[in-house]
Order: structure tokens, then C-alpha cells, then sequence
């Protein structure tokens, strides 16, 4: 099976309520957090941008209005840079903004699950497939982990999800795959299980924030049934797609960081860091001073 429509649009489940990053996401989203100086949503649009993404689909909740004001125009900003002279900050301001209509918002009313997010959007996707990113999960990569995924779309049809290898102890807090017939990165998908008690994990491949599906994911979430923690769970809506659709797993080449998680995300403030020309050497030099203050 290979898919015929090309994979056009996006969902950005935000709707979340950021309880791990207390007070800091009181009265900010989650997804607005930096990592240097650009928040987690905008480096998740632009992995999907870069992976030919026309259209982004944002489910939202309360409170989120700072995402949007986020990929819009904003005057008072732009024009005092501009009367300033500071073209590099005014492109930087406006990296965000896309063309009218490429941005979409629709609210998830209740946290019902990460099943229930996706589901609420789709009247927005159609008889389409559709990438899922969820930005908790930072990906640096050189080639878009979107884009990596789509190469296997293209070559083995159906479903791909991002998958990674997490230590034993972690693989309840995961979707977790059971693999089967491996090809190189590409590992088939025998079944999935959404946080799996401890000792009772099929594997140690976890599922990472980054999905391709066809468009029959949403007839096995109009089923609405809780799952995991009592919500509706995007990994049992996939499960049932398993057997009537290829589905893989792609260990995609690039370094993940879990911004849900205080070390996560210190992590990655350190390894984006470090990875900008402007702020390596500081960076460096912070991080030996600490090393050695151990
Ligand atoms: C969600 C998914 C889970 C996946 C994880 C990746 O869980 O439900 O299957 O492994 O994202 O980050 P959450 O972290 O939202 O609890």
C-alpha cells in the first residue's frame, strides 16, 4: 500500500495544562517555554514546515491566547524595530507568521486525552493524512523528523511513527511498541500499548510525539473509548489500525529532548545552546565552570 494523497497538513495538540512546569505555566502555555530564544510550538512548526507541511492545525484550550498572538502580526513590535533600524530582530519577529489561512485553531473544551485532541480536529483534516507533532518533544535533527517519516510513507505506505529506544525504568510513562520484522531504522509495528505498568513493557521502543497517519485514524477515535489514566489514548486508536494498515516505527536520525521534564528540557537549553554559533563558546565555558564546582 502506498499513499496516494500527499501529506499536507498538521495537528498541534496544545490544548494541555502544562502542570509539570508549575508556576511557570500559570498564565503561560506550556508551549510558549523557550529553549534559547524560541518557544518549543515554533520549533515544532518549523520541523513541519520544513517537511513541506501546508497547513497547521492547532487544538487549543483556554488560556492559550499567547500561542496565537505568537504566529501573528504584531504592530506595535514591528514598527518600533523598524523605526530602529533592527532588521535582524524584525525578521526574527516575523519568522512565525505564515500566510493568512495556514494556521487553524480549534479547542478541545475538556482534557479528555491526546485521543480526544486529535479527534477534535477532524473536520479540519478530512479524508487526508495527517502529521502529529506534539511539542513537548524537541527534536534536533538535521533532516526534519517530519520529513525523515515521510520518506517512509512514501516507501511503505500507511502509518509511521517516531520511535526510540528509552531505559527500563521509563517505559511507563511511553506508548511502547511491540516490534517485529526490523529493516534497517524501519521497525514493523505488531502492536502498540499506551504506559505500560512497570515490569510489564513489551519493549523498550518507545513511541515519541511524532506521528504520520491515515485518515482511518479517526473512525477508531470516534469511538471515544478511555483508555490509559482513564482518557482517550491516540496509541489504542492506533493499535486497532495495526493489521488493517502498514504501520512502522522509523528510529529517525536526531537527538530528542522531553520538554515536559525539568532535566529534559535544561538539557535542551544546553544542547541548543551550544549548538548556536553566537552562544557555544559561552556555553561552554558555563558548563565547565559547573563541571567543576561538582
Ligand atoms: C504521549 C503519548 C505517548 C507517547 C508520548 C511521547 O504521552 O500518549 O504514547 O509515548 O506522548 O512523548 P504524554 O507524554 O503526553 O503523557
Amino acid at each position: 500500500m502506498t499513499t496516494s494523497k500527499k501529506v499536507r497538513k498538521a495537528i498541534f495538540p496544545v490544548g494541555g495544562l502544562g502542570t509539570r512546569f508549575l508556576p511557570a505555566t500559570k498564565a503561560m502555555p506550556k508551549e510558549m517555554l523557550p529553549v534559547v530564544d524560541k518557544p518549543l510550538i515554533q520549533y515544532a512548526v518549523d520541523e513541519a514546515v520544513a517537511a513541506g507541511i501546508e497547513q497547521c492545525i492547532f487544538v487549543t484550550g483556554r488560556g492559550k491566547g499567547a500561542i496565537e498572538d505568537h504566529f501573528d502580526y504584531s504592530y506595535e513590535l514591528q514598527d518600533t524595530l523598524e523605526a530602529k533600524g533592527k532588521k535582524d530582530l524584525l525578521s526574527e519577529v516575523l519568522a512565525p507568521v505564515r500566510t493568512p489561512g495556514a494556521i487553524t485553531y480549534v479547542r478541545q473544551q475538556e482534557p479528555l486525552g491526546l485521543g480526544h485532541a486529535v479527534w477534535c480536529a477532524r473536520n479540519l483534516v478530512g479524508d487526508e493524512p495527517v502529521a502529529i507533532l506534539l511539542a513537548d518533544d524537541l527534536i534536533k535533527s538535521g533532516r526534519s523528523c517530519i520529513a525523515q517519516m515521510l520518506d517512509v510513507v512514501e516507501q511503505e505506505g500507511g502509518n509511521v511513527i517516531a520511535a526510540m529506544e528509552v531505559q527500563d525504568e521509563h517505559t511507563h510513562r511511553y506508548g511502547i511498541i511491540s516490534p517485529g520484522q526490523k529493516k534497517g531504522a524501519i521497525t514493523e509495528v505488531n502492536s502498540l500499548v499506551e504506559k505500560p505498568a512497570q515490569g510489564t513493557s513489551p519493549s523498550n521502543l518507545a513511541v515519541i510525539g511524532r506521528y504520520v497517519l491515515q485518515p482511518e485514524i479517526f473512525d477508531e477515535l470516534d469511538r471515544q473509548e478511555k483508555g490509559a489514566g482513564g482518557e482517550i489514548q491516540l496509541t489504542d486508536a492506533m493499535a486497532r489500525l495495526i493489521g488493517k494498515q502498514p504501520f512502522h516505527g522509523l528510529a529517525f536520525d536526531g537527538e530528542r529532548f522531553d520538554c515536559g521534564d525539568k532535566l529534559g528540557y535544561i538539557e535542551a537549553t544546553l544542547a541548543f545552546g551550544l549548538g548556536r554559533d553566537d552562544l557555544s563558546d559561552g556555553v561552554r565555558s558555563i558548563v565547565k565552570s559547573a563541571y567543576q564546582s561538582l
